[in-house]
């Protein structure tokens, strides 16, 4: 949610931040705006809408229109309706800052600002409210630094802000709670963006900014305070992802560019954690002695990546035979969750910095769980906070309807279960052997035969283009990936679909199923092979047109079904890995035709670091 960029340095800022808000369109597109030095003071440009909106009115000012400082913002609405006035950067005639977050107190603040300092507000954003109360304590002294001090223990919910003073030109002071930021640098000057991928191309040394810490930004140098104010030093980091990693290329969108990238996310991750032909977490500060102890393990995250946790219980059941429960992070926290010592806390996230499940992480530890973490981004919040991080290798994903990065999670999630089958049922050590094997060199080539099929999948979505509603069904592990194949349509096409336990529909969705409502089978089992052709039969029953996913020679399928499309035979646990692309290639396709905005879905943001 929000993305945020500066820049002090001597090269022209404009075009910088214009360029950055441009990789972090992904993190919220209602609105762009930039606040730069131009001439005596601070000139702020921001429109509703994508960032095409205000690029064009930058190129009305054309050439002159540069500087070597300012700050950018790309926004998610949270407080006020995606509008001109409600965009980014907000301010006073002193400052002007971006936010990413939510300031929660922001109503009480604004009375007392309305009542004892007389200020008239603009917008209906949290954001704004913040700004004025900063200004409120620099008017008295005139320095920035004490004046955000001073206000930040007054705001309650969580922030990144990026600030200017007119009165301070060339100078950014940023600084985080509970929201993301990075510091960088290259041989032009320094930045601060909301993640790394917004700076990929220009350079890859960054710092990461922890929890209240402050930097204060110039065209020489970042000077950075701890939470206490005190100055502090910090070590550079380099990111190694390249930046075409998060170029579109030649893909007319980034989710096919990352569905296509699958066989190969499959065995980079896979790869890095197997070691002597057995699985390795690779992670430290977690002994196998220790991961033995715990006698549950609890998966907690947010939509995709807690259908991953979904698949990951369902493998780690079976193979380990451990008890796993998968919570919904904004559930999990309100809920008072009864949590044991011996309890192992999984968060699974691509981005790291989900609010709700960061929340979660924290939770865990302040009840003396240990935590583990499934991250993507390396250095994000939850992988910095996690006891024990195990990193997937997906690299950027850009794309909000996440496809490589659950995959990742998947493998990731493959590798955790034959680990645990390794410590919990030693008799399997054979077994799990066979099946690593397997997952190294199979699967990815199974998979790029999958996400081959692409020209296939999109005929079929061609007759389902115009559905309405749309049922997904599948038993155990089909149905945790019918929870993925329904949210991934949903969320890009904007048709209704469900997905459900193909068990569970005769208690009451059956009921929709009418003539010509398209249902989507899975069938990647063989246990509940029979059952699920009795559900299937019993939707068709009632006129349901039928596209059926389910292994080469699965008896009956093409008389059951309209539309069947095949998977190659692997071993159950890993069949999600080769189901998965044909559910995701279907969502992309109906949207590509129902002419959707493919990578940037209506009122979704790639990174939710609100709750
Ligand atoms: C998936 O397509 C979604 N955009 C969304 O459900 C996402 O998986 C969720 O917000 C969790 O994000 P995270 O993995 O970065 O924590
Ligand atoms: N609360 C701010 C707004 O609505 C920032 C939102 C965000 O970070 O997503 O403008």
């Amino acid at each position: 949610m929000c993305g945020i960029i500066g820049y002090s340095g001597d090269q022209n800022a404009v075009d910088i931040l214009v360029d950055g808000l441009q990789s972090l369109e992904y993190r919220g597109y209602d609105s762009a705006g930039i606040a730069v030095f131009y001439e005596d003071h601070i000139q702020v440009v921001k429109a509703m809408g994508k960032l095409q909106n205000m690029k064009r009115i930058i190129e009305e000012k054309g050439s002159d229109f540069r500087s070597n400082c300012g700050i950018g913002h790309t926004r998610w609405a949270t407080h006020g309706k995606p509008s001109d006035v409600n965009s980014h950067p907000h301010g006073t005639e002193n400052l002007t800052l971006v936010h990413n977050g939510i300031i929660e107190n922001y109503l009480e603040l604004k009375e007392k600002l309305i009542e004892e300092n007389h200020y008239r507000f603009q917008s209906e954003t949290d954001t704004e409210v913040a700004a004025k109360l900063i200004d409120s304590f620099y008017l008295t002294h005139r320095d920035p630094f004490r004046a955000i001090t001073q206000a930040l223990p007054l705001l309650r919910g969580s922030y990144a802000f990026g600030i200017v003073f007119k009165d301070f030109p060339g100078t950014i002071f940023a600084v985080r709670k509970d929201s993301p930021l990075i510091c960088a640098l290259d041989d032009t000057g320094y930045y601060i963006a909301s993640d790394i991928p917004a700076v990929l191309k220009r350079t890859n040394r960054y710092y990461t900014l922890m929890e209240g810490e402050i930097a204060v930004v110039t065209a020489s140098g970042i000077e950075f305070f701890d939470s206490e104010h005190r100055p502090i030093t910090k070590e550079i980091k380099t990111a190694d992802w390249d930046f075409q990693a998060a170029e579109k290329g030649n893909f007319p969108h980034f989710m096919l560019k990352e569905i296509m990238e699958q066989p190969e996310v499959v065995e980079k991750t896979v790869s890095a954690h197997v070691k002597d032909g057995l699985p390795d977490l690779g992670v430290e500060g977690l002994s196998d002695e220790e991961l033995k102890a715990f006698h549950r393990i609890i998966f907690v995250a947010c939509g995709t990546a807690m259908h991953a946790g979904m698949v990951g219980k369902a493998i780690i059941e079976s193979l380990a035979r451990i008890p796993v429960n998968v919570e919904i992070a904004s559930e999990f926290r309100y809920n008072n969750p009864v949590l044991y010592p011996d309890d192992l806390v999984v968060v699974i996230s691509q981005s790291g910095e989900t609010a709700d499940t960061l929340a979660v992480l924290r939770l865990a530890k302040s009840r003396g769980c240990k935590t583990f973490a499934v991250v993507n981004v390396v250095g994000s919040s939850i992988a910095r906070e996690a006891d024990s991080v195990m990193y997937t290798m997906a690299g950027p994903e850009i794309a909000v309807a996440s496809t490589k990065a659950y995959s990742s999670q998947v493998c990731a999630m493959c590798i955790f279960a034959l680990k645990l089958a390794l410590l919990h049922q030693p008799q399997l050590t054979e077994q799990v052997r066979l099946y690593t094997k397997e997952l190294l060199t199979q699967i990815p080539y199974f998979v790029s035969a999958i996400v081959n099929e692409s020209d296939k999948i999109r005929y079929i979505a061609e007759s389902f283009k115009d559905a309405r509603d749309l049922f997904f069904i599948g038993r155990g592990i089909d149905y945790a990936l019918s929870m993925e194949g329904s949210l991934k349509l949903k969320e890009i096409s904007y048709v209704h679909s469900e997905a459900y336990a193909a068990g569970e529909l005769k208690h009451g969705t059956i009921s929709l199923i009418t003539e010509g409502t398209p249902v989507i089978a899975i069938a990647t089992g063989d246990e509940c092979y029979e059952k699920m052709i009795s559900n299937m039969k019993e939707v068709k029953a009632r006129g349901a047109k039928i596209i059926f996913i389910t292994k080469y020679g699965a008896p009956g399928a093409e008389q059951i079904s309209d539309r069947t499309i095949y998977l190659p035979h692997c071993s159950e646990i890993f069949m999600p890995l080769i189901a998965v692309p044909v559910m995701q290639l279907f969502a992309y396709h109906v949207s590509v035709l129902r002419g959707c905005d493919v990578d940037k879905p209506r009122n979704l943001a790639k990174s939710v670091t609100v709750e």
